[in-house]
């Protein structure tokens, strides 16, 4: 397992991941549309400016991680970048997915649900995968994973003590 590859690919996820919390807020995304079943389609804590936002910073991120290093299991620094652009894109549908799902299990915007943890890494990995293949073998998935769920748990509780987050989740 070559962990620094591993590290330099989620790099520009995590970032994705973490900026809406900074940057995020105003109007959400799904406009105060209600679903079916009464309750709001994602809720107020998806933003349009969180959004774009993480797809920017990813963007960002993924630009400078090129600059400075060609991943070899990519081994071509339009694929790499591609795959921090789509991934970062894929970290924003599964938050959004993530959301749904918890308003439809009726669980309130900004409660814990043990999917916020890993499903963000899950579609994000699914989404570059094409830009990335020969990074996914088996124990880097693995780590990519569980990497992410314990990062998500401590980054967290660093933003709730902070002052970033209102909760430590
Ligand atoms: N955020 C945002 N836009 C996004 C995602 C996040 O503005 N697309 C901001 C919101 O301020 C949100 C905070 O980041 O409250 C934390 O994000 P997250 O934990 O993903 O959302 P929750 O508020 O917990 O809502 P949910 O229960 O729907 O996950
Ligand atoms: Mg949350």
């Amino acid at each position: 397992m070559e962990i620094v590859s591993v590290l330099l690919f989620l790099l520009p996820l995590y970032v994705a991941n973490a900026i809406p919390v900074v940057l995020g807020g105003g109007a959400p995304i799904d406009f105060g549309i209600k679903f079916g079943d009464g309750r709001r389609l994602f809720g107020k804590g998806k933003t349009i400016r969180g959004f774009l936002s993480a797809i920017s910073g990813g963007t960002l991120t993924a630009a400078i991680v090129c600059y400075f290093f060609i991943i070899p299991e990519i081994g071509d620094v339009q694929m790499q970048f591609l795959a921090g652009i789509i991934g970062s894109f894929g970290v924003m549908i599964g938050d959004v997915v993530g959301s749904f799902i918890k308003r439809r299990m009726n669980i309130e915007a900004g409660k814990p649900f043990f999917l916020d943890q890993v499903l963000f890494i899950v579609v994000a990995i699914i989404f570059a995968y094409p830009f990335a293949p020969a990074l996914y073998t088996i124990e880097n998935v693995a780590f990519m994973i569980v990497l992410s769920y314990l990062l998500h748990a401590g980054t967290n509780r660093i933003a709730n003590l902070v002052g970033l987050k209102k909760v430590p989740w």
